[in-house]
């Protein structure tokens, strides 16, 4: 066996470093609201005001994808008009950020269920997609009528069908061909989950995705986050110590 088998992976020098790739729960917009004797709704519109400060933060700070949380799949049990209001914000950030984001170089492709999504709202995800399609320099992923636990069945069912039509062979299904059947298969897992509000929990977001994910939980309200926290998040996690369920390569050598 050699030396380095099981341990954590050599380090990289920055120029092979792949890009981060950092994911985000917005949370805190009706607390913000409220704390203002304003109605939800501006909460969320505010929302969208951090998440474009956010977006070109990350573009400029080392970070190559980003994937937010914008609407859950339990988001649904919220009043009519909130989840109304929910629905609408994708035009609004779109509307208001999506010239800037094709021209510079930002892909944008929206995960979660299509169903249950109306026309408008799916226009404008598919404009931001196709619009967008030829973009590499950075990935913009946005959740949206998304869950984690869906989004495993869905991969579930997805191989379930493969098998009955005689396409998959059942002793081929492993971890990595499971992975490539979830909405989120084309980019690398995250390596940071950040969650605002203080709230301690991943909340149905990217559950396979997170396996080994650093997570940085910040006290701050979504609607007033921009560059400054965002930093903050990457600084915690540039110090943190990933060894993958392995051990430290330095502590090996130290003890034997
Ligand atoms: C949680 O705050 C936030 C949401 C449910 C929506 C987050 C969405 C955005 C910030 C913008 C989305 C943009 C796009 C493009 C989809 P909360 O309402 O649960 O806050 P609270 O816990 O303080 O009540």
């Amino acid at each position: 066996m050699s030396l380095t088998s099981g341990l954590r992976p050599l380090p990289r020098s920055d120029a092979e470093a792949p890009p981060l790739h950092v994911a985000i729960i917005m949370d805190g917009n009706g607390r913000w609201a409220k704390a203002r004797g304003l109605p939800r709704t501006l909460g969320h519109r505010a929302g969208v005001t951090a998440l474009k400060r956010t977006v070109e933060a990350a573009q400029q700070l080392g970070v190559g994808r980003l994937t937010v949380f914008g609407f859950s799949t339990e988001n649904w049990s919220r009043p009519a008009q909130e989840v109304s209001e929910l629905m609408s914000l994708p035009k609004l950030y779109f509307e208001s950020d999506l010239a800037r984001l094709r021209r510079e170089g930002v892909r944008v492709r929206v995960i979660g269920r299509r169903a249950g999504l109306s026309k408008d709202v799916l226009s404008m995800i598919d404009e931001a997609e196709t619009t967008t399609a030829a973009n590499t320099r950075f990935h913009l992923q946005v959740a949206f009528n998304y869950g984690g636990r869906a989004d495993i069945a869905d991969a579930a069912r997805r191989l379930a069908e493969a098998v009955r039509e005689g396409r998959l062979d059942p002793a081929a299904i492993d971890e990595a061909a499971f992975e490539s059947h979830l909405s989120t298969a084309e980019h690398a897992a995250p390596d940071l989950i950040i969650r605002t509000s203080g709230e301690r929990r991943l909340s149905n977001f990217l559950l396979w995705e997170t396996a080994y994910a650093e997570l940085v939980f910040q006290d701050v309200l979504w609607p007033d986050y921009g560059p400054a926290q965002l930093k903050a998040a990457l600084d915690e996690f540039r110090g943190r110590d990933r060894r993958y369920g392995g051990a430290d390569v330095d502590d090996v050598l130290a003890t034997g």
